[in-house]
This record gives C-alpha cells, structure tokens and sequence, in this order.
C-alpha cells in the first residue's frame, strides 16, 4: 500500500503521486473503499500503478488529465451509473480498456455494459488470479492496437506507406531503401519467400514513385503458359493467330507511364526470358503479328522466391536477363527472421479482419501469442494473416485461444502421429516419446543452445543435461554462432 496517497478534498479523489514511466497505469472508479483497497493492494503487489477515484465525477477529472492503460469501473455507482459514465470516459479516450466490476446477479447490466463498450466484467467476489490474467489480456491487447496504430501513422507520414506494418530491423531497413529508390525509373528485383509481402512491397514502390497516377499492372508470368503471356504482355494484331480476332494491347502498353509488376520471374519459360529481355533493354516490342514497333515507358519490378543466382548456375534462368533485373535486389527476410513483428502483424490483421466481419475487436490470449511467436512460418506472412482471419471468425468471445489456432500451429502432431506409430507402446514409453520430441525440436530451434533451451523449459540446466541423457537425445554440434 502507498505512502504517497493523497486525498482530494472535494471530489474524493485519490492519486498516487509517485508514477513510474511504462508500468501500467490502472485508474479504479468504485464508491466502496474496502473495493478500491483491496484491489489497490492487488495490483500495486503486481506492479501496476494505481489511481483511484470514488464517483464518476473524479473519475472523469482523472482521465481528462491523464492516460490509462485499463480502467476498472463499478457498475453500480451512487448517482451516474457506470453504463452512463462509460460512454463520457471513452469520449475522452476512446480506447481504453475497460473492465466492469459487478456485484453477484447483475448479469442484465453487464449485457448493456459490453455494449457501451466494456470489454470484460468482473464479478464481486473475483478472483484474483483471473482478474489479473484479464487484466493483462487487456492492458496487452491495448498496447499492442495503439503501437500498430502509432507505426501506421509514422510509416505513413514518413514512406506514405498503406497497410505495411513492421518494426524490425531488417524490415525498417528495406522501407529506408524502399523510400529512396522509389522515385527512380530503376528496374527492381523482389527476392523472397512466397507470403513474405513482394507484392505490397512493389505497390508501395509504384505509390511512392511519380507514376503513382498511372497504372500499376502485376502479371505472373510463371502462371500463364508462355504462347499466351507472349500475347498478353506484347498484344497482338487481329488475325495473328487463329484465334486473334480482333487487336489487343499487350500489358506493357497498358502500363505505360506507369509500373508493371513481373510476379514469379523465376518460373518463366526460356523462350520468353529472351523475349522479355530485349523489352527491357531499350523499352521496345512489336504486337504479335505486327510491323512496327512501339516505345513505351514502363517501370518493371520483378518478384521471385526462387534464388535466380542458382537458377542461372542450374541454366534455367538467363543470365543477361538476370543481370538486367538485379539492378536493384531487394531481399524481403522471412518471418521467421523477423519474430518482433509477428504480433504487430497479428493485430494488424485481427483489426482488419473484425472490421471486415462487423465483429468486435479481438486480442490473443498470452498462450496463443507465445504459440505464434515459436512458430516456424513456412508460409511466413500470408500464413499469418490467415491464422488471424480464421480466428476472427472462429472465435465467439473477445479472446483468441490456442485452441481457435489452425492445428499445424499447435503441434498437435506430437501426441496424434505418436499414436499411430507406436500402438502396443506403454503409456510410461509414450510420455517419454514425446518428452524426447519436445526437448530434440527445442535444441534444434535453438541451434543445440542447451542454456536457451533450459530457460525455454523453465528448468535447471542439469536437469535438462539428465534428461538428454536418460531419453538418449543426440545434441547435434553447435556451429560457430
Ligand atoms: N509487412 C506487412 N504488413 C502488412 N501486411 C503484409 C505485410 N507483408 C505481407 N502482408 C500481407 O500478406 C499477404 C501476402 O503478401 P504478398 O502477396 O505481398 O506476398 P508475396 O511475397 O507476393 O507472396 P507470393 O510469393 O506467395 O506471391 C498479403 O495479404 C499482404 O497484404
Ligand atoms: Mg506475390
């Protein structure tokens, strides 16, 4: 309990005065003082900075002069309700978190507290434990949408970038340089894993760039068999083939002036390759089954995931052309290079995907965020965002738990596919399977670190060195890290 609380004098008001920068700020707005105390007791023990008021007037007061992180507000409070009072709090901040406190029977009340907003109740007498695991669910969801909204406003004013989210090295890097080649008429090469954002990251090139009027036309031209992209990116003139009946403008005149996005580069066939190159060289091409040629001014940005320097050592790939698109080479890192930005992504698209479904904001529960943040994202962002999107409209409450998670997330492989292998085994040799799975997969992911791994585990180390023993785990040898 604090020292340092004073009384106001006419508003009942209470606020601790000595505040700590980035603790958590909790104001409670509750008439009973046995409540606000015992829950100040609570919360201070837990770290959080506690402000308390006594009425909706002194609690209006606190939030007019200062940020929250959650507000704890008593339904039943003498003269303005906390359903009247909430919708004047959140005039004021409008995203703070709200957690109603109810007494045994009011379950009527809290259905029109939600609606005004609140984000949870808590029913007197809590819970400690599962008041605190809200709390933090709540505080965390917060802080996680202001940091996202926040970034968006600095990319967007500094690289007026639209839906790019991140903050990790690698990817504040790549937007620095984004930035600065983008007004250029450079060819760009995109280098990355599927799902690792080559296509938004080519449109934030066209919209940074002077073409950003004109069209941005993305074609993949590993998709389209090559007879038909030669027709689609050229045009040709009526009767140029059999099926050519009337003329038609090829991609590069419909981009004219603006960006044409080459998406899969990588797979294209070698008689198109050596098409494409002489566009490149001097901007020049004929419609199929025409006389003359036609100038176009056209900015190309190429995309791959395959690694094109390998291509063209295996011959699949030509080099004349390699060098014409690497120019610029931009390498999008994979997810799993970049963990720090897999919760700002995840809540980046659980806003999007609420707001597209006309559901309620959802935040992950502290489980489910450590299960993404272990994960491995072979289908790195685009895996993401559907994990996200399937949450949203899988999950009924608030919160998005492990178990609304697509199931290659969760691991569930360990106990199914352990079943099906070993089905006379013991239930004692099945537990020590799996123990063994989930200490080999842990030393792989951390490079055989066997510290990292203990701490992992939240186990002594030589408790972990037993049981590599006991379960007879190879270690495989660290490489120089
Ligand atoms: N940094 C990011 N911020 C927000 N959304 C992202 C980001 N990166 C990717 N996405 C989203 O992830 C999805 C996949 O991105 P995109 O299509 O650009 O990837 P790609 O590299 O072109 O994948 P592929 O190789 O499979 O074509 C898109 O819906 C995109 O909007
Ligand atoms: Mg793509």
């Amino acid at each position: 309990m604090s020292e340092t609380m004073e009384m106001a004098t006419s508003s009942q008001q209470m606020e601790r005065t000595a505040q700590s920068e980035g603790t958590p700020r909790i104001l409670i707005i509750d008439d009973e003082s046995a409540i606000r105390e015992s829950l100040d007791t609570l919360l201070t023990l837990e770290g959080f900075t506690v402000s308390m008021a006594g009425d909706g007037t002194a609690g209006l007061e606190l939030v007019s002069r200062n940020e929250y992180d959650l507000l704890l507000l008593d339904l039943a409070l003498p003269g303005e309700s906390g359903i009247d009072l909430l919708p004047r709090i959140t005039a004021i901040q409008p995203n703070l978190p709200v957690i109603m406190i109810t007494a045994y029977g009011t379950m009527g009340n809290v259905v029109d507290a939600i609606r005004a907003g609140a984000e949870n109740f808590v029913q007197k007498p809590w819970d400690n434990e599962k008041l605190l695991a809200d709390i933090r669910t709540a505080i965390a969801r917060h802080r996680a949408e202001e940091e996202v909204v926040q970034l968006k406003r600095t990319l967007k004013q500094r690289y007026n970038f639209e839906n790019i989210v991140g903050k990790s090295d690698p990817m504040l890097r790549l937007f620095d340089v984004v930035a600065q080649i983008a007004p250029s008429r450079s060819t760009v090469l995109l280098q990355g894993e599927s799902g690792t954002g080559k296509e938004l990251i080519a449109k934030a090139i066209h919209a940074n760039s002077p073409r950003r009027d004109k069209p941005f036309v993305a074609v993949n031209t590993g998709a389209v068999p090559s007879e038909l992209l030669e027709s689609t990116l050229f045009g040709h003139v009526k009767g140029a083939f059999t099926s050519a009946i009337s003329a038609k403008k090829g991609l590069f005149e419909v981009a004219n002036g603006g960006t044409l996005f080459l998406d899969e580069i990588g797979t294209m066939g070698m008689d198109m390759q050596a098409k494409i190159l002489r566009v490149l060289q001097d901007r020049r091409f004929m419609h199929l089954g025409g006389v003359s040629e036609i100038q176009v001014d056209v900015r190309i940005v190429a995309a791959t995931n395959v690694n094109l320097q390998e291509a063209v050592r295996e011959g699949k790939f030509r080099e004349d052309l390699f060098y014409r698109l690497n120019v610029i080479c931009l390498e999008l890192p994979p997810l799993r290079a970049r963990r720090e930005d897999i919760p700002l992504l995840a809540s980046h698209f659980l806003r999007f995907y609420a707001e597209e479904n006309g559901t309620e904001p959802r935040s992950l529960s502290p489980e489910a965020l450590r299960i993404l943040m272990d994960y491995e994202w072979p289908g790195n962002v685009r895996e993401l965002e559907n994990a996200m999107e399937r949450g949203v409209v899988l999950s009924t409450s608030s919160t998005i738990t492990p178990n609304l998670l697509p199931p290659q997330l969760t691991g569930s492989t360990y106990s199914s596919s352990l079943l099906d292998h070993k089905p006379d085994a013991s239930l004692f040799d099945l537990m020590e399977e799996i123990e063994r799975r989930i200490i080999s997969d842990r030393l792989e992911r951390c490079h055989s670190n066997q510290t990292e791994a203990a701490e992992y585990f939240k186990i002594p180390l030589s408790t972990l060195n037993q049981k590599i023993k006991r379960l007879n785990i190879e270690v495989k040898k660290r490489g120089r890290d």
